[in-house]
């Protein structure tokens, strides 16, 4: 059940958000551009990643390849390379691909791909994202910070379904106004209602397990971006001191993203 909200209830949650957005709003480099190929650059480096780490990352990837042509033209290689210490790996690899699909198909029109293409690592969140930053259009988009935000002000239960929040998120968006609000609130999840403050978990949070598997991920990924051609499993588990069922495990998950090709009982980089 969709809950509802009062005007005036709406009213002083946007007054609050907004407030707090003038007085002490972040002025990030993709705040000050509606180019959509940017715009998707910094919304996929910032999924699972803090504004921090991602500054230096945008703003070297973005000279580097200023359009989306210029990032569909350079090797997957390069482009693995320029994500290394950033994480969640597969983000660099979708991001490539899509922005190869994205040149091809539309002519590098990032805003007519994302309406007619299945764009891969795009989802409904970053779609929406996207076109609200470039075009400010009357949209939602409830990521975890949002969705803290919305929890914490109207007291929603922890299972709350995403269909209830964007519902409630769109009786509380400021008509007009969609590109200011979304920052403010992204700002307001950031730094005043933190999961810590409210107590509200993001939806999925990792297991420890995940995250040593990444870890190895990450580094199985460093070492073959660093050597040239194929590396054995015999090779690799000696190197990472790790047991071969294991790593042959994490290895295959990789070739299955479309991260590493495998042949035989060896591994490389996919060209
Ligand atoms: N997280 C996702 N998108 C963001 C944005 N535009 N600004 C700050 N943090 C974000």
């Amino acid at each position: 059940m969709t809950r509802s909200t009062s005007p005036q209830q709406r009213n002083s949650f946007q007054r609050k958000v907004l407030g707090y957005y003038r007085q002490h709003g972040r002025s990030l480099p993709w705040r000050a551009t509606t180019d959509p190929y940017k715009i998707l650059i910094s919304e996929i480096m910032l999924q699972q990643t803090q504004v921090d780490r991602v500054l230096p990352y945008y703003t070297k990837w973005i000279s580097r390849w200023p359009t989306i042509t210029d990032l569909a033209q350079t090797s997957r290689k390069e482009v693995l390379h320029a994500w290394l210490g950033l994480g969640y790996n597969n983000r660099a690899a979708r991001l490539h691909a899509a922005a190869k699909s994205i040149a091809e198909r539309n002519q590098g029109n990032v805003l007519k791909a994302l309406e007619e293409e299945k764009l891969p690592g795009i989802g409904p969140y970053t779609k929406n994202a996207v076109r609200i930053f470039t075009t400010n259009a009357d949209l939602v988009t409830v990521d975890t910070n949002i969705r803290r935000i919305l929890m914490h002000e109207f007291k929603l239960p922890p299972f709350a379904t995403d269909k209830e929040l964007e519902a409630l998120a769109f009786q509380c968006l400021p008509r007009g106004r969609s590109r200011e609000w979304h920052n403010a609130l992204m700002d307001y999840g950031a730094t005043v209602l933190t999961s810590r403050k409210t107590g509200i978990k993001p939806k999925t949070s990792q297991s420890a397990f995940e995250g040593s598997d990444r870890q190895l991920r990450a580094q199985l990924l460093q070492t073959l971006l660093s050597s040239s051609g194929l590396r054995t499993l015999k090779e690799l588990a000696a190197q990472h001191s790790c047991p071969s069922s294991r790593l042959a495990n994490i290895l295959d998950t990789m070739v299955r993203d479309g991260l590493l090709e495998k042949r035989k009982r060896s591994y490389a980089i996919k060209n």
